[in-house]
């Protein structure tokens, strides 16, 4: 038998382990208390002759892997930008998986195409972006960025008598790429992937939390006449900052170019009455990328691509061939906007978020983690030494300990808490570099992660600082 009740008892247990799982992890926060290494060494052996039950090997992996899980699902995980893969979109992408849907078309899977595209029309509406925008699922901001600019190439290549899917770049008019100073790396690898080179960029200027100065702009768009991509940003990394949409788009737009956002997390500001204010213009943009696994909570992966330029979007992604027929015209075409032919129907999952939270309950969360965001960052600020280099706007911000020393023993003590932060195993939060200098990043980005979290991780905080201290 391809497979027994050993498999299905194995599915059974993946549900129960699951939940325990996340019970815990809820409950009491722990670390990885085995690496990669131990975690390998484990897994490694030559590769098993035979196979094993559906049911054994769930155990297996579950004994395994679980000492090695970060707590990133956990109240106060504060690394990278991470969401919660809330427990409604993990049940809904437990039944795609289950369901084996491949989302390439709409006759391979009737029930992925559909509530796929019930659940892109309900992100622009939730999000307040144009109706006649397209948007492609994909894996993540990465590659949705790289979507967007591939439309952004396309058009602007276009519009001067160029067909670069049919004819490529060899010989083509030249186009440019503006970007600001502190644009997130993953838009880089998306101007490689299409041959426009992350090094053949020119840097717009931005102000000392990352916003790009339209000043700036404006004057490399007037130093020269080929048409240009601009790249700015809703969510800056380490700052949470977003660009003057409202200045910067009309600029673009003047100069006959195309303006391309990465608001992986940033873009759901949009969301919430409070905060959309800081997004103000950018419904100008032409193209955009987010993420539904960051404030959306979706397990991963999942992020949208949205294009105001449906044509441009779908010549730079649509593909075809005789076996991949398409009898429904009328309805949108889920592959016509991404560049993966077979692809997990993500559309489930995105659709239980929404579903679960609803429109009050998005803008509420959004509302709920900016407001953990600056409650961090006061109890933070006030304790002696240490230095809160950016008051959140949104939901990231950056510190230093050390503050009243050099710059080089401010690095030093920040390592050290950050180490000893992570240690102690209350919260985790990483490092980045600013400006030069190195600082403890913190983001809010779960549904989990409450003022009662953040007043346990100002106290922890709080001793990690003061146990460097004796040591220093
Ligand atoms: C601003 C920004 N852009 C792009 C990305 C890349 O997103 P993903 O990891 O989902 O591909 C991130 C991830 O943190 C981000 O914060």
């Amino acid at each position: 038998m391809y497979s027994d009740e050993q498999d299905f008892a194995g599915m059974e247990l993946a549900a129960r382990l699951s939940a325990e799982y996340r019970r815990e992890v809820a409950n009491a926060p722990s670390y990885p208390t085995a690496g990669y290494g131990e975690i390998h060494a484990r897994f490694d052996g030559p590769v098993p002759e035979e196979g094993t039950d559906g049911l054994t090997l769930i155990e297996e992996l579950d004994r395994g892997a679980r000492d090695g899980l970060r707590p990133i699902v956990g109240p106060r995980f504060y690394g990278w930008v991470n969401g919660h893969s809330h427990l409604a979109g993990v049940a809904a992408d437990w039944l795609t998986s289950a369901w084996g849907q491949n989302c390439a078309g709409i006759p391979m899977t009737p029930s992925g195409a559909a509530v796929e595209a019930v659940a892109v029309r309900w992100l622009l509406e939730l999000l307040d972006l144009p109706a006649e925008s397209s948007v492609g699922l994909v894996s993540g901001a990465t590659i949705a960025n790289f979507v967007g600019l591939a439309a952004a190439r396309g058009e602007l290549l276009r519009r001067q008598g160029w067909n670069v899917e049919d004819d490529g770049l060899y010989g083509a008019p030249p186009l440019r790429v503006l970007i600001g100073a502190d644009a997130h790396n993953t838009v880089f690898s998306g101007l490689r992937y299409l041959g426009l080179g992350e090094k053949r960029v020119t840097t717009i200027a931005t102000d000392d939390m990352g916003r790009m100065l339209p000043a700036s702009l404006e004057k490399a768009m007037a130093a020269d006449s080929a048409p240009a991509i601009v790249i700015g940003q809703a969510g800056q990394i380490n700052t949470g900052v977003s660009d003057p949409f409202a200045v910067i788009a009309p600029i673009v737009h003047a100069a006959g170019g195309w303006l391309h956002v990465d608001g992986a997390f940033g873009l759901w500001a949009r969301a919430s009455a409070k905060h959309r204010h800081l997004l103000d213009g950018i419904e100008q943009a032409d193209s955009m990328a987010t993420d539904g696994h960051k404030w959306l909570q979706t397990p991963y992966d999942c992020g949208f691509t949205i294009v105001r330029h449906e044509q441009a979007h779908r010549r730079a992604m649509d593909m075809t061939a005789s076996y991949l027929t398409r009898d429904n015209e009328q309805y949108r075409h889920p592959g016509a906007y991404v560049p993966e032919l077979s692809r997990r129907s993500r559309g489930f999952a995105a659709w239980a978020m929404m579903r679960r939270l609803g429109r009050a309950g998005i803008a509420r969360m959004v509302d709920e983690d900016v407001r953990v965001a600056q409650h961090l960052a006061q109890g933070i600020a006030a304790i002696p030494g240490v230095e809160v280099v950016n008051q959140p706007e949104l939901n990231q911000f950056m510190v230093r300990f050390g503050a009243g020393t050099t710059p080089e023993e401010g690095d030093r003590l920040t390592q050290l808490t950050v180490d000893q932060i992570q240690r102690d195993a209350v919260a985790y939060m990483g490092t980045a570099l600013w400006r030069g200098r190195l600082v403890m990043r913190v983001s809010v980005c779960s549904i989990a992660t409450t003022t009662e979290h953040a007043d346990i991780t100002i106290a922890a905080v709080r001793a990690a600082w003061k146990a460097v201290q004796a040591l220093a």
